[in-house]
C-alpha cells in the first residue's frame, strides 16, 4: 500500500506544492492524504483542493493549544498518515502532539539550525552578518526548531541582499531539500544516533 503524508500549513504553501510535484514525478513514493490549513484563507489549501487532494481548514484563532491540538491529532489519525509535514504551519505543537506521531514530524526551517530558530530567520541571518544560511529539515521534538537534522542545504548570502531576496533563494533550496528528505524518511534508510540522523545510502 502506497505511504501517506499529512501537510500541515499556514499559509501559502510553496513548500507544500513541491512535495506535491515531487509525488507527481515518484520522487516521492507516497500519496498527499490530507492538507490541513489553521488559517482558513490559506493559499495552500486552495492549491490542493486544486490539485484534487482533500484540504480542510480547522481554525486555530481563540482556541488553547492544548484543546487544537487534540482536535488536530483526532483529525490527522482519521487520515492513519505514515509522515506529517509541517510546511508553514505556523503554530507550536503541544508535547501531546508530538507523543502521538514521534519520530514521524518533519519540519522545514529556513536557516541552517542551530543558528537562528524561531520566526523571521532570513532576517536574523541578514543582521547576524553571516555568509552563509540555507535550510534545513529536521525531526520535530518538543523544543524550538531542536529536533534531529536530516538535512540541511547552504545558500550564500550576498552584500547586496534583502530580507526578500535572501528569502527566495533560501526558498529555491527549500524546495528541492524537502522532497529529497522525506524520500530518504520514508524509505527508512536512515538511523537515529543521539542527534545525528545517519543516512543509510549514499546522497
Ligand atoms: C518557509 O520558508 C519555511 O521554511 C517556513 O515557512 C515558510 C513556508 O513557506 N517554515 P511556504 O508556505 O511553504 O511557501
Amino acid at each position: 500500500m502506497k505511504k501517506k503524508l499529512a501537510i500541515l500549513l499556514s499559509g501559502r504553501g510553496s513548500n507544500f506544492e513541491a512535495i506535491a510535484r515531487a509525488v507527481e514525478s515518484g520522487q516521492i513514493d507516497a500519496e498527499i492524504a490530507v492538507v490541513i490549513s489553521n488559517r482558513a484563507g490559506a493559499w495552500g489549501l486552495e492549491r490542493a483542493r486544486e490539485l484534487g487532494i482533500e484540504a480542510l481548514c480547522l481554525p486555530s484563532r481563540g482556541m488553547a493549544r492544548d484543546e487544537y491540538d487534540v482536535k488536530l491529532v483526532e483529525e490527522l489519525k482519521r487520515h492513519n498518515p505514515d509522515l506529517i509535514c509541517l510546511a508553514g504551519f505556523m503554530r507550536l505543537l503541544t508535547p501531546a502532539f508530538i507523543e502521538a506521531f514521534r519520530g514521524r514530524i518533519l519540519n522545514i526551517h529556513p536557516s541552517l539550525l542551530p543558528a537562528f530558530p524561531g520566526l523571521d530567520a532570513q532576517r536574523q541571518a541578514l543582521e547576524h552578518g553571516v555568509r552563509f544560511s540555507g535550510c534545513t529539515v529536521h525531526f520535530v521534538d518538543e523544543g524550538l526548531d531542536s529536533g534531529p537534522i536530516v538535512i540541511q542545504a547552504a545558500v550564500p548570502v550576498r552584500d547586496t541582499d534583502t530580507v526578500e531576496t535572501l528569502s527566495d533563494r533560501i526558498l529555491e533550496a527549500e524546495h528541492a531539500a524537502y522532497p529529497r528528505a522525506i524520500a530518504l524518511v520514508l524509505s527508512g534508510a536512515y538511523r537515529i544516533a543521539g542527534r545525528r540522523v545517519v543516512h543509510l545510502k549514499p546522497n
